[in-house]
């Protein structure tokens, strides 16, 4: 086997292992202090951390790029799952890849014929997959279902945090999980909280990114048991 085929199985066996889990979003996290952010999420027994990249164009919103992938790259073994919310995902995927990404989402509304981006970011040993938004019409994605590894459902527009659960998101899945089955992660993303997490398991979901249901908490260790819990 090849060091990139290795790879990839590590990170595809790292992604199922971990399933459902809990993906915190950093978006709304303090990057006053980073490190302190990252071993408080290991120490509440995340597995994977989810990093929303905003270009400002594709979305109204900025958030950051490279260069905190690659810091976080430095100071944890954690997984990394990059959501690229980004207009020209093909011209800066492979720089994420380089940045120290495990995963790469990107966006079908920003790449109608995403088959050869997936493939190449598949060929690095990084898992790649499609996200939609609620707006946009599931034909548009399910052509490439097979060509993804992950398969991102937005709850809510891509662009901010702390929105309200989108519910034709929970359709979505289940539509998903019965044609695609197991071979594809399938992950939800914006309004996940105590409330909407159980039905996201229910309705298929291996991956639940949340942020503001966890940032907004002092203790992330007891929001991320309160999550467990209420995802049972
Ligand atoms: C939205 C981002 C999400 C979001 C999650 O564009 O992709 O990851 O910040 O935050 P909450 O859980 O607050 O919706
Ligand atoms: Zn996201």
């Amino acid at each position: 086997m090849s060091a990139t085929e290795n790879k990839f199985q590590r990170n595809r066996s790292l992604f199922q292992n971990a399933s459902p889990a809990i993906l915190p979003s950093l978006l709304l996290c303090d990057f006053s202090n980073l490190e302190r952010e990252v071993r408080q999420l290991e120490e509440a027994g995340v597995e994977v951390l989810h990093l929303d990249v905003m270009d400002g164009h594709f979305v109204p919103n900025l958030s950051y790029g490279m260069p905190i992938v690659e810091s976080l790259r430095r100071i944890t073994d954690l997984a990394l799952d990059v959501h690229l919310m980004i207009s020209e995902p093909a011209k800066y995927a492979m720089q994420f890849v380089q940045a120290g990404a495990d995963a790469i989402t990107f966006h079908i509304e920003a790449m109608p014929a995403p088959q050869t981006l997936l493939e190449e970011i598949r060929a690095t040993g990084v898992l790649s997959g499609l996200a939609i938004n609620p707006s946009t019409d599931m034909a548009r994605l399910r052509p490439f279902a097979e060509y993804c590894d992950m398969i991102l459902i937005m709850s809510v527009e891509a662009g901010f945090g702390g929105q309200s659960f989108n519910p034709t998101a929970l359709e979505r899945l289940k539509e998903m999980k019965s044609t695609i089955g197991d071979r594809v992660l399938l992950e939800v993303d914006g309004g996940v909280n105590d409330a909407t997490i159980h039905s996201c398991v229910s309705a298929g979901a291996d991956l639940l990114v949340v942020g503001s249901a966890l940032f907004r908490q002092a203790d992330y260790c007891q929001a991320m048991t309160r999550l467990q819990a209420a995802m049972q």
